[in-house]
């Protein structure tokens, strides 16, 4: 546990020194099974302790949490079914909570709409439907650009420096592109907003392995301009080597909760999660 960055300093971590108030803590499980309490003290955005589903339905998260600090790259994984589309969905303000809280930069926003989040600075790529299939890929980031007033064109130009391919195709349908390819419209349709903050569900789905190294990559890119990156994939092995945090979610439920390093180092994850 001494990779643990939460370990060797937990004093610092006392919510209830630095900062009073009864719900700023979090109790994630940490890699190891063992409960401890928690905090993320540096959460630009953090969906805390999320109870909720969809619908009158049962509950599909269980006091969930999961947050991404300024300047990180935060993972979920999980199996098929676990909420992690929910929990994005749930953050995303798609789904009403039942318990707990979704904080952006220390703002509640728990009550407010997809819309008013995204105009809060949130860009959300979600799993399903998450480009215009007939319209050209240009006309795709335009709707993206849709809460913008401002001129878009410099936007626009860093999409396509960061995704050559689509300045190429930008008069096509995008629903002619290949997988790779619409994901990259997704992304760069999210970023039309200019977020401060970017929620990606399974972003690699369906690519092959080459395109999905490439989009890592496209992703740490991002990061590195300093939008924080909360995404969701299926590849958790190479997701969680670019992770500086990751969260395993199982039933709703947080599992295992750590550095990438550290679950991918956890004999448990291991077994359970990556393949032995
Ligand atoms: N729109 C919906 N309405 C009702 N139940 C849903 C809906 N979407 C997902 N669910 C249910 O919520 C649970 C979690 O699904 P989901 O969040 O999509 O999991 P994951 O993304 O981890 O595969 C599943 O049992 C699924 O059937
Ligand atoms: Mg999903």
């Amino acid at each position: 546990m001494s990779g643990n960055p939460y370990q060797d300093d937990r004093g610092n971590k006392d919510r209830t020194i630095t900062r009073p108030g009864p719900e700023r803590e979090s109790y994630p499980v940490e890699p190891g099974g063992e409960a401890v309490k928690v905090a993320e003290p540096g959460a630009f955005l953090i969906g805390e302790e999320m109870t909720g589903g969809y619908g009158k339905g049962p509950d599909i998260l269980h006091a969930c949490t999961v947050a991404v600090e300024r300047g990180e790259i935060a993972v979920i994984v999980g199996p098929n079914g676990a909420g992690k589309s929910t929990a994005m969905k749930a953050l995303f303000g798609m789904l009403d909570l039942r318990q707990g809280h979704v904080r952006l930069d220390g703002e509640d926003i728990t009550a407010l709409s997809p819309q008013d989040r995204v105009a809060k600075g949130m860009g959300f790529v979600p799993q399903n439907n998450n480009i215009f299939t007939s319209m050209t890929v240009e006309e795709n980031l335009e709707m993206g650009a849709f809460i913008r007033r401002d001129d878009i064109t410099e936007t626009m130009e860093q999409v396509y420096d960061l995704f050559p391919v689509l300045r190429e195709k930008r008069n096509q349908a995008a629903g002619e592109l290949s997988g790779g390819q619409r994901q990259q419209v997704a992304v760069g349709r999210a970023l039309m907003t200019k977020p401060k903050v970017l929620m990606l569900d399974e972003p690699t789905a369906g690519v092959s392995p080459i395109v999905m190294d490439e989009l890592f990559d496209r992703i740490i890119e991002v990061s590195r301009t300093g939008i924080p990156i909360l995404m969701v994939e299926q590849n958790a092995r190479q997701a969680l080597e670019i992770a500086d945090k990751g969260y395993v979610m199982v039933q709703g439920r947080n599992a295992y909760t750590g550095t990438g390093k550290e679950l991918l180092a956890d004999p448990d994850v291991r077994r359970s999660f990556l393949g032995g």
